[in-house]
């Protein structure tokens, strides 16, 4: 009996339902295609070059995109972000994959957390936007070697981006693991991806005629089968162009225009135009001031890219944030070193907050868009909270006896040789190298990119790159010479990308003797680092602090955690972390004044907050809600 009626009801249900389907497809002419979801259907073409035009299927097709990197921005405000630019107008995210931070280790592959790219690119597919992806292996991005890892390093014939065959099988074993999520996201596999980029502004590079084939036939052989472009900038266009692939151009100056309609027609036929990199703004530097561009050249220069009949991606949409220690560098003639920020002078803020640009380039993308655009996102509150006193401190010095055992080596190692994570090397932060002299005289060798050399806990100055001779005072007895190296970004553009390797390069002598017997310290200061400094081993903090050293300090945080800034005036040098999370490097030549301290890394109650300082300690750590960027400077 029971039975009976359970079974009765939901057949009788259904039959209504298919009733109901029935008569609607009879009355919609039965167009049965109607049954099946809209994302599954047409998905034969995806995106192609048509004439001057894109097509997607059926229909011409503009792209209207924008970048963000899923690794500059915490998961817990991805959401947040893409909406913004969906509700901006923008059809397209263009992102970035980091080889890097998704291969830290040789085979040890981590696509989880900040990291899941593919959760990134699903959020962005469900908020209704389509994606293109930017694999690399190299990417610029302003990341510490351009995203490639510095275990490549080891080799020391090591030839970066070209066929050279220890940069290629490690390429091949990554993009192996890589396409193996991405494959299924494409468009014709019923995903969000568009296209694919290949590699990344090789024209500049371009040491190896047969790599960029290498690259484009190592995507196809791996499923790729969505559009294949190139971009570069007018540095490498004429070189970074590949048979069966479509260029396009990154540029920011509305002179460069001619680049679009002259360039691309002369060395590609009738193509659809894209810039893929329009610069919205720019990175900063140590030293330097902070970048700007004005929000009526950017809308003057969108408006006159889409007037030239092209696509464009906005580069960057949101920059976010250069966490931990994963800025790059440039070194021209100076080596220069990425800032901790990547606000770029965005669309969205560092901290995801609209800008003036945003305003404008949501009414010229809303003029193109059919239906009215979704209404922008709420602001996320900002929040000043009581100034940070630290009240405990450690030494680096007394810290050492907790590091564990030394490396003990006849000479100095650099970074990337250092024989720790499992033979991988070390990638990011500081070293210290300690042997023992007795005598005076002139120290030599070459420190990347900062040495601090001390006599015993005596800082006696620094070797550098302009720096690489110092006199160390007289001594009596036995003395212990320490340099403790900082690696402040591995350069991402320009040739010299095989010359990164950190610490100390080659001998360090002493009166042209090289010195030997060295004890090294890795000091990468990851999670696990700050493990090892539980509370009883603090000391309350000296009238005196001897540098560098460790402060400790509790940021109070009552209901609900929101953004703040950690602002570090009186501070000198050095990186902060809350709660375990590296918020990454400050430094008092400026622009940039004040970190980004997302909400979402802070609980309620006390949190944790250590300062490494190399030099000198402010008396407080003050929070505010407003970011301090730096002296503004247009971009040229
Ligand atoms: C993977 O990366 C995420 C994001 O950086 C990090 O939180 C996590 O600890 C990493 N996992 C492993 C196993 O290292």
């Amino acid at each position: 009996m029971t039975t009976w009626s359970l079974r009765r009801r939901p057949s009788r249900t259904l039959g209504l339902l298919l009733l109901v389907i029935l008569s609607f497809l009879v009355l919609r002419r039965l167009d049965w295609s109607t049954l099946i979801p809209p994302w599954l259907r047409h998905r034969q073409l995806g995106l192609q070059a048509k004439g001057q035009n894109f097509m997607l299927e059926d229909s011409t097709f503009w792209i209207f995109g924008g970048s963000i990197h899923y690794f500059r921005v915490p998961k817990e405000y991805w959401r947040d972000r893409l909406l913004k630019m969906r509700a901006c107008g923008l059809n397209t995210l263009t992102t970035y994959v980091p080889w890097n931070l998704h291969e830290p280790e040789r085979g040890k592959f981590n696509f989880s957390g900040n990291l899941d790219l593919e959760a990134f690119i699903l959020m962005a597919a469900e908020i209704g936007l389509w994606v293109i992806l930017r694999p690399g292996p190299y990417i610029c991005s302003e990341i510490d070697l351009g995203g490639l890892p510095s275990w490549l390093l080891q080799d020391p014939s090591m030839k970066l981006r070209t066929t050279y065959k220890g940069f290629t099988e490690a390429v091949d074993l990554y993009f192996d693991h890589l396409m193996s999520r991405v494959v299924p996201l494409q468009y014709k596999h019923g995903g969000p991806i568009i296209a694919v980029q290949v590699e990344n502004e090789y024209g500049s590079y371009n040491k190896d005629p047969a790599y960029m084939p290498y690259i484009k036939k190592a995507l196809e052989n791996r499923g790729i089968i969505e559009l294949l472009f190139t971009s570069d900038n007018k540095d490498g266009l004429m070189k970074g162009v590949v048979q069966g692939v479509l260029a396009t151009i990154n540029l920011q100056s509305q002179n460069e225009l001619q680049l679009l309609t002259t360039f691309l027609l002369s060395v590609q036929g009738i193509q659809p135009k894209m810039v893929t990199e329009y610069w919205t703004g720019w990175f900063d530097s140590w030293g330097g001031p902070h970048n700007i561009l004005d929000s009526s050249e950017v809308l003057e220069t969108v408006s006159a890219i889409i007037d030239a009949g092209s696509s464009i991606n906005l580069y960057m949409f949101h920059g976010g944030t250069n966490f931990g220690f994963i800025n790059g560098a440039m070194h021209f003639h100076e080596y220069k070193s990425d800032v901790t920020s990547y606000d770029y002078d965005a669309v969205l803020t560092e901290a995801g907050d609209y800008t003036a640009k945003y305003s404008k380039l949501r009414d010229f993308f809303g003029s193109f868009s059919g239906a009215p655009l979704p209404p922008p996102p709420e602001l996320l509150p900002k929040m000043s909270y009581e100034p940070v006193m630290p009240s405990f401190y450690l030494s680096l010095w007394d810290a050492l006896k907790y590091m564990g055992e030394p490396i003990k080596s006849e000479n100095p190692i650099n970074m990337e040789n250092l024989p720790v994570n499992d033979g991988n090397g070390q990638a990011f932060g500081y070293i210290l190298y300690e042997t023992t002299i007795t005598t005076s005289g002139i120290l030599s060798g070459v420190a990347y990119d900062r040495g601090q050399v001390f006599v015993n806990t005596v800082s006696v100055g620094f070797l550098d790159y302009k720096t690489t001779k110092i006199t160390i005072p007289l001594i009596q007895g036995y003395t212990v010479l320490r340099i403790l190296v900082e690696n402040r970004g591995r350069v991402n553009y320009g040739n010299n990308i095989d010359d990164q390797r950190k610490g100390l390069i080659g001998n360090l002598y002493l009166n042209n003797s090289p010195l030997k017997n060295f004890r090294i310290y890795s000091l990468d200061m990851k999670k696990n680092f700050f493990q090892r400094l539980d509370i009883n081993k603090w000391d309350t903090l000296p009238q005196t602090p001897t540098y560098p050293a460790f402060f400790l300090g509790g940021l109070s945080v009552g209901l609900s955690p929101l953004d703040t800034f950690l602002k570090m005036e009186g501070w000198e040098k050095g990186v902060v972390f809350i709660n375990g999370q590296n918020l990454g490097r400050y430094w008092n030549i400026g622009p940039q004044e004040t970190l980004y301290l997302p909400g979402v890394w802070l609980k309620k109650g006390i949190n944790q907050v250590i300062i490494f300082e190399e030099m000198t300690a402010g008396p407080v750590v003050q929070s505010t809600d407003t970011p301090h960027l730096g002296r503004n400077q247009y971009v040229h």
